[in-house]
């Protein structure tokens, strides 16, 4: 008996602190702004978002046919970058996956309903 109650508690206690757990880590990287309230900044949100996870592949001479490197090609192809990072028209980006964060996503499309501002 002792052992089967000393089992249950331990395993009680590992299922209150990995919810704990995975719970404090969601809160900040998956804030999303629905409305679009805030201004997305094009050189500190968009252009770090595309650097750290479109340019190795998609810089100045590669040969996927996109080029997302400066606020003009990735304006231009805003469409392509938004389907392909949903899978919606265009294969999944970042290639094979896995789809990038809500957060991440949602800060794009804010940036392309604001007007894809340079700022
Ligand atoms: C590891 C390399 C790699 C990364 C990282 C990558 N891509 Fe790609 N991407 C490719 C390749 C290769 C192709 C061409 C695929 C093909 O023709 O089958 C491609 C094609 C595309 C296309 C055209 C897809 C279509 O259906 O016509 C778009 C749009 C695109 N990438 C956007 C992105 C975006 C946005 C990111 C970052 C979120 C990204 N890619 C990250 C390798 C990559």
């Amino acid at each position: 008996m002792k052992i089967i109650s000393l089992f249950f508690t331990a395993s009680l206690l590992v299922v209150i602190l990995s919810s704990f757990l995975s719970c404090s880590k969601d809160k900040v990287p998956n804030y999303i702004d629905p409305n679009c309230i805030d201004t997305v900044s094009f050189n500190a949100t968009v252009l770090p978002i595309m650097q750290q996870n479109c340019i190795s592949c998609h810089g100045v001479g590669n040969s996927t046919g996109y080029v997302f490197s400066n606020h003009t090609n990735i304006s231009n192809q805003s469409n392509a970058i938004i389907g392909a990072m949903q899978n919606q028209g265009f294969q999944l980006m970042p290639i094979g996956g896995p789809q990038l964060p809500d957060s991440t996503i949602q800060a794009i499309k804010c940036w392309i309903a604001q007007g894809k501002l340079n700022n």
